[in-house]
């Protein structure tokens, strides 16, 4: 086993790791791990763009009611202040990063608009908007003399010890996917940076990486964890059943002018809300669910066919060119769509320096919970809040006084595991995955909830005899505990708010699983 010492450890190469090393990089030793290519990151998927004040007709205070009110009065306001305000920099420090955001005829930055926004106010390339942030960070990162990157490595567990009344994070164990050794690394702070969880779904936005990785690391370490039950659906991923991935439809093209519809072409948002398609997320995914099984429909629709002429194609060369290839010229046919889970809206606690309940922990990005986004994250909210907690984490961790705590080190004797537990691994991933989408989806019932809780107990119990630590192995029993949280996290939220919607009204689910058991 390899024992390597750095001054920090990233677990994360998306715009929160790679923002915290490039700033934690001036005076120390910085190395990122991730664990699969470095450009293979949630962020390098982000398409509609990044929320900022940066016009004279726009105001941090708007920004900030706006925030609040998507976020269904579960926001923390102070932290909401806090990244409203440093919102501006963080783009210009995107900007000397080499990021080119798209400009207007003035050559200032071009501003869209999102659900839930009252003012024109995101920052965006094209619609690949992460896809540039992810290229220009990594070569930045790649080319720093105190950055140290190891593509491939997954982090298994945090190394903690209690030292007093406090928890102590000094280190990380990782395998080496490559080689198949596994290594120890030690650091005087640990940052978590690992993104979120999508994978938990049958039907998500998020790439294969999004196994919660960083979430059940935390909670295996017993770092506070909360919000888990806000997990947000997009109203509008692309319907293609023949598909292996499902592809984001930007709401940057609703705030073009693209409209929802019916299968009958007819408009039905403004039933929902004033805001119609541009609503806050969880109200457009709700009101879409609700309409498909209304019509008994497998998808509904978008039209882009009232755009101006070549704005698709200039604007969306991305969504344009992808319907195309399944046939959908966008330019004239109406697009199908349907929700799909998009991102965690709870996380590892943390304050505003990113640090966590666990000295020398630290958490930033999707999985971390700052509070900003409370019941239900306001579109394009989320490189922001990467990129403005990053830079606070790495100014913080800079002056603090850590040391390396290491002195109940013991090495942990890791093995892989057999290869015919591939089948139960893959299996149980499926198993999990259906069962969220059905009984833990849009709309929750205690029936549901009640299901799932069975069934998770008995897909733990297929894993029990599971010896050896691959990242397959590794990334089933994570999304198992994600699953854990959230299921316990639902149970202890009595009423429907954002993401977590139940059928009945007012829900008092512990009664109602009682009754049901009785
Ligand atoms: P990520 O970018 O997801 O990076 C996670 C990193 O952690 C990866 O490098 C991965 O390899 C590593 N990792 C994970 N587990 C381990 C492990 N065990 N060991 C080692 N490394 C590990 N937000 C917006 O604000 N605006 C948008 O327009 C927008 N569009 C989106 C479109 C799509 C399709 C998706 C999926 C998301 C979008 N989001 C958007 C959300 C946003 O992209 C993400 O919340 C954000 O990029 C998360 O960044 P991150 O740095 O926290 O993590
Ligand atoms: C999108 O482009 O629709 C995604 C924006 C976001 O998730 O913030």
């Amino acid at each position: 086993m390899d024992s390597l010492n750095y001054d920090f450890v990233v677990l994360g190469s998306g715009i929160a790791g790679l923002t915290f090393a490039l700033e934690a990089a001036a005076q120390n030793k910085v190395l990122v791990l991730c664990k699969a290519a470095l450009a293979e990151t949630n962020t390098a998927y982000a398409q509609g763009g990044i929320a900022a004040v940066l016009s004279a007709t726009d105001s941090f205070e708007q920004h900030i009611q706006d925030t609040l009110t998507a976020g269904a009065g579960l926001c923390d306001e102070l932290a909401v202040r806090f990244m409203v305000a440093r919102a501006p920099a963080a783009i210009k420090w995107l900007q000397q990063q080499s990021v080119l955001f798209d400009t207007a005829t003035d050559e200032t930055i071009a501003l869209g608009l999102e659900g839930g926004h009252s003012q024109n106010r995101i920052a965006h390339v094209k619609d690949h908007t992460g896809l540039s942030i992810q290229q220009a960070l990594s070569k930045a990162v790649l080319q720093h003399p105190n950055i140290t990157v190891l593509e491939y490595h997954f982090g298994l567990d945090l190394l903690t010890q209690t030292i007093g009344q406090e928890k102590v994070c000094y280190g990380v164990q990782v395998l080496d996917m490559v080689t198949g050794n596994y290594k120890t690394i030690l650091a005087k702070a640990i940052v978590l940076a690992t993104g979120g969880s999508g994978q938990v779904y049958q039907f998500t936005t998020n790439p294969t990486i999004a196994t919660g990785d960083g979430l059940a690391m935390a909670r295996r370490a017993g770092a506070a964890i909360r919000n888990m039950e806000f997990f947000q659906f997009h109203p509008t991923a692309l319907y293609d059943p023949g598909s292996s991935d499902t592809f984001l439809i930007s709401e940057a093209l609703r705030g073009a002018g693209a409209e929802l519809v019916l299968p009958d072409g007819g408009s039905f948002m403004q039933q929902y809300h004033p805001l119609g398609s541009l609503a806050p997320r969880d109200i457009v995914a709700r009101a879409v669910y609700e309409q498909m099984h209304m019509h008994q429909s497998e998808c509904l629709y978008l039209d882009a066919t009232r755009l101006p002429g070549g704005r698709l194609q200039r604007n969306f060369p991305g969504i344009y060119t992808r319907c195309k290839s399944i046939g959908v010229d966008a330019v004239t046919d109406l697009i199908p769509i349907v929700p799909a889970a998009h991102y965690q809206c709870g996380g590892v606690v943390t304050n505003l320096h990113g640090q966590t309940s666990i000295v020398g922990l630290y958490a930033i990005g999707e999985v971390a919970c700052t509070g900003i986004h409370g019941a239900n994250r306001l579109a394009s909210n989320s490189l922001l809040e990467g990129v403005v907690f990053a830079r606070e984490a790495a100014k913080h961790v800079k002056v603090s006084d850590l040391q390396l705590h290491c002195t109940a080190f013991k090495s942990v004797v890791y093995s892989l595991p057999d290869n015919r537990d591939d089948k139960i691994v893959l299996k149980t991933k499926k198993a999990l995955q259906t069962l969220m989408w059905e009984k833990v989806g849009i709309v929750r019932t205690a029936e549901g909830l009640l299901h799932a809780t069975y069934e998770l107990a008995e897909l733990k119990y297929s894993l029990k005899y599971l010896q050896g630590y691959s990242a397959a192995v590794q990334e089933v029993k994570n999304l198992l505990t994600v699953v854990e949280l959230i299921l316990d996290a639902c149970v202890l939220r009595r009423e429907s708010v954002g993401g977590h919607f139940m059928e009945y009204e007012p829900v008092q689910l512990q009664t109602r699983i009682q009754d049901i058991c009785s």
